[in-house]
């Protein structure tokens, strides 16, 4: 109570406004007693040049005043301080200019002759509600602030987990690449130029995230085709061939139960059909190949004729280059080819 006091003392500054000096002199005295400090004034405009100047928790005032009454005092408070304090002291014939001030956002009235009891108890009343009002503002501040601390906490903690997600898929595809020694690497060139591509077509952020897996993984069925064919040295038997081509269903089979990887299987089964439809496994043709099936393929023919074989050297680049514009529009979409030959992405 003692601190209380104390408190009121030094924070709470009223401003008593009332033509009569002695109304103002007796609710000075009674306030002061309760540890407020109290500045007089004897009408509108004298209380405005007290409020213009100097801080104060709350104002009393008077309605039927000289030069300036309280309701034009409360206008002109209320525009500049929208939540000051204003308790009004009206008599009671005026009763209809108290509810007029209540209105315009007056905290309380009280009817002359004024019980000093009463305005003691609406003074206090007021001046807890502003205090648990700030103390609700400065909750309202820090809890912002937290939220924003674990907001940022939170991404740095997704953009943590999102990379070491992307590193471990990028280990897996190292591990589909290295069943083909001469093929290191393969999986993240053919990521590399396939996001290039996406963002000419001006893939979104998470579309480009998708196809990102989708191109380390395409070819994650090779883990199910044997060795000795993967690696052979020379031309392949047509049953052979037909078991490489088993590639793109055995790697839709390693990932058809895990969510993570569902959006990524079209570009995993699709990536080696055709535009003009000779492709394989479903000899789907032109755009009713996934769009991401079909950026892939660009670059996965690209790296594949430019890699060294056990059989052949790498291909020059104005050969490979010639090699795929004969196949535009039969094996590859024509306009994932442009960009991939105009924008020179097979430089990457
Ligand atoms: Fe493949």
């Amino acid at each position: 109570m003692e601190q209380k006091k104390r408190r009121a003392s030094v924070e709470d500054r009223i401003l008593i406004v009332d033509d009569e000096e002695v109304i103002c002199n007796i609710l000075a005295r009674r306030l002061t007693r309760e540890g407020y400090s109290c500045v007089a004034a004897h009408n509108g405009k004298e209380a405005l040049r007290h409020f213009y100047k100097d801080s104060f928790s709350l104002i009393i005032s008077d309605i039927k005043m000289p030069e300036m009454d309280g309701i034009e005092l409360l206008k002109k408070v209320k525009a500049v301080h929208p939540n000051m304090l204003v308790i009004m002291v009206t008599a009671y014939p005026e009763i209809d200019l108290a509810l007029e001030a209540m209105r315009l956002g007056a905290y309380d009235f009280i009817i002359k002759p004024a019980d000093m009891e009463l305005v003691v108890l609406s003074v206090k009343k007021a001046l807890e509600k502003k205090r648990l009002e700030e103390e609700l503002d400065v909750y309202h501040k820090n809890l912002e602030k937290l939220v924003e601390e674990r907001t940022v906490k939170l991404q740095l903690a997704y953009r943590t987990l999102k990379k070491a997600y992307l590193d471990s898929v990028k280990v897996l595809a190292e591990a589909i690449d290295a069943k083909d020694p001469y093929t290191r690497g393969h999986s993240d060139r053919v990521r590399r130029m396939s996001l290039r591509i996406t963002a000419s077509l001006g893939f979104t952020e998470e579309r480009m995230e998708i196809l990102e897996y989708g191109a380390l993984l395409h070819d994650i069925g090779k883990i199910g085709i044997k060795d000795e064919i993967l690696r052979k040295p020379g031309a392949l038997t047509p049953e052979e061939y037909q078991t490489i081509q088993e590639h793109p269903l055995i790697g839709v089979k390693i990932v058809e139960g895990i969510e993570f990887f569902k959006d990524k299987i079209p570009m995993i089964r699709n990536h080696h059909e055709h535009f003009d439809g000779k492709g394989y496994p479903d000899g789907l043709a032109g755009e009713t190949i996934p769009l991401e099936a079909r950026i892939i393929a660009v670059p996965d023919a690209f790296d594949a004729m430019a890699s060294l074989r056990p059989y052949r050297s790498a291909m020059p680049l104005e050969d490979i280059l010639l090699e795929m514009e004969k196949y535009k529009g039969k094996q590859f979409d024509p306009k994932i080819l442009e960009i991939f030959l105009r924008e020179k992405i097979y430089k990457l």
